[in-house]
């Protein structure tokens, strides 16, 4: 009797996600999780593939998104799934869909308009309440989802009172929302205190909100205070907040934004890595030299070119240059962003050497932070990991290839606590990617932001085929995913 699996994979070049070099296999595949992986050449798929030597990864795990509501508005999944994602970490940057106890105000309060513009979405009152509507009406990806602090903030405090530090009753009634978040399945909280207006919170308030995260072992995710001039004091911050709640802490999207902070990578990195000795840290970071976000006459003055990436009030101007905008309009640029708003924009103010420099260094994971209901949005959503597979890695030789999925699988899911995840290995579960090494890299780009990554063949999510031939198949098997680190006490 030969052997059988209802999907078996042949000839694959495997790269298991460890950073160990390639082998050659096949993989068969029983339910959701990888059965065997050798020489089996006398096996039987239902469903059979011929990888024709091609690369089987496990599948990508994007560690900082925004997907929060397309995971329910559109879950294909589409941006993530044609890259090669399987699992996406959600409610990044202080933003989260859930908690909303109340009525949100319409227009939504910036930053949480980049999940939705009217606050039709922000209808979960719990956190469970979202998590369940996940399983309710699962995705193509899996999730592991973090609570946001600037949600919690609007949740709680009084409109028009968001630009002062919380008070002792609000500061309590964020922790009892974060402590139900992590009782119904959150991997932990996420600050933005970059943004106007949980600027206004002082640390101590971020490390109040944070107690509950001690004895649910949850995350600290922050887009810092300042990635400018007072980085390392933002870095220091973040330390901080991490030890006094003794929790891991993730650096989202490390970089340096500014031409006077231009190679200052040397030094950040150096600062991580020595601090990395005496507590976890991890950090995430996207292959571009351009950011992006909501427009503000600031940051827009502070940058070299910047793209519009959707307007509200003018909707037509989305995808189109901010000079060329207010050349058309007659106006000095200030004036064309107070027309524009509220509005999103992709920002050029990095530079190119500290952005391999960030990618290169060993424990940087690979995240999106795509913004996947912008009109025209950074390409970064479309290509972000396919872009360091190629350009990066093929193209600029930044590393070699099983470095670089391990960057994005193997490493993410150790450092987020994803079990059997980010790793081709019999037992795990079948979350993979088949790839065309010669061939995988972003087709998305500033001027045409929406298409399909190059080379990505077939993706595979808890044993179901979710995106093969170009398109999405329409499955959607995607799980949320809970927090389990292998040894919490190593993270301490
Ligand atoms: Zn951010
Ligand atoms: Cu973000």
């Amino acid at each position: 009797m030969p052997e059988t699996f209802d999907l078996l994979i042949r000839n694959a070049s495997v790269i298991d996600g460890t950073g160990a070099l390639r082998f050659s296999a096949d993989v068969g595949i029983r339910n959701d999780r990888i059965a065997r992986i050798g020489d089996l050449p006398g096996a039987r798929g239902s469903v059979e593939i011929d990888a024709g030597g091609r690369v089987l990864s496990p599948g990508f795990i994007d560690a900082h998104t925004h997907d929060d509501r397309l995971m329910l508005s559109d879950g294909d999944m589409a941006p993530k799934v044609s890259q090669g994602i399987t699992t996406v970490i959600g409610g990044n940057c202080g933003v989260s869909l859930a908690p909303m106890p109340r009525a949100i105000p319409d227009p939504v309060t910036p930053p949480l308009n980049l999940l939705d513009g009217d606050g039709g979405w922000f209808r979960f009152r719990k956190f469970k309440d979202y998590l369940d509507a996940l399983r309710a009406q699962p995705a193509a990806t899996n999730c592991a989802m973090l609570v946001g602090h600037t949600t919690l903030r609007v949740a709680t405090m009084p409109e028009g009172e968001l630009t002062r530090p919380a008070n002792t009753q609000e500061i309590a009634a964020m922790r009892a929302l974060v402590e139900e978040a992590m009782q119904a399945g959150a991997i932990g909280v996420s600050t933005g205190l970059f943004y106007e207006p949980s600027i206004a919170a002082p640390t101590e308030e971020v490390i109040a909100i944070c107690q509950p995260l001690t004895a649910h072992h949850g995350l600290y995710c922050t887009h810092m205070r300042d990635e400018a001039d007072r980085v390392i004091d933002s870095l220091e911050e973040s330390f901080r907040i991490g030890r006094e709640v003794g929790v891991p802490v993730v650096i989202s999207h490390h970089k340096l934004v500014g031409q006077a902070n231009f190679g200052r990578s040397e030094e950040t990195l150096a600062f991580i890595q020595k601090n990395m000795a005496t507590q976890p840290i991890c950090l995430d970071c996207y292959p571009y030299t351009a950011g992006s976000t909501i427009l503000s006459a600031d940051r827009a003055a502070g940058s070299g070119r910047v793209i519009v990436t959707w307007s509200k009030t003018l909707p037509e101007y989305a995808g189109r240059d901010l000079s060329d905008i207010a050349r058309q309009m007659g106006v000095a640029q200030d004036e064309a962003v107070a027309r524009l708003l509220p509005a999103g924009a992709i920002y050029f103010r990095m530079d190119e050497a500290d952005v391999q420099r960030i990618l290169k260094f060993g424990p940087t994971m690979i995240g999106s932070d795509g913004l996947p209901h912008d009109a025209a949005p950074h390409p970064r959503l479309w290509g972000s990991f396919p872009r360091v597979l190629g350009h990066y890695g093929r193209l600029l030789g930044l590393f070699p290839l099983e470095t670089a999925v391990h960057k994005m699988t193997g490493l993410t899911a150790a450092n987020f606590g994803l079990k059997d995840r980010g790793v081709v290995r019999e037992g795990a579960f079948a979350d993979l990617t088949l790839f065309d090494a010669d061939t995988v890299d972003e087709a998305a780009s500033y001027e045409k932001p929406i298409a399909a990554a190059h080379g990505i063949d077939t993706v595979i999510v808890n044993g179901s085929i979710v995106w093969q031939h170009g398109q999405s198949t329409g499955a959607r098997p995607g799980r949320v995913l809970a927090r389990e680190p292998e040894n919490i006490k190593a993270l301490r």
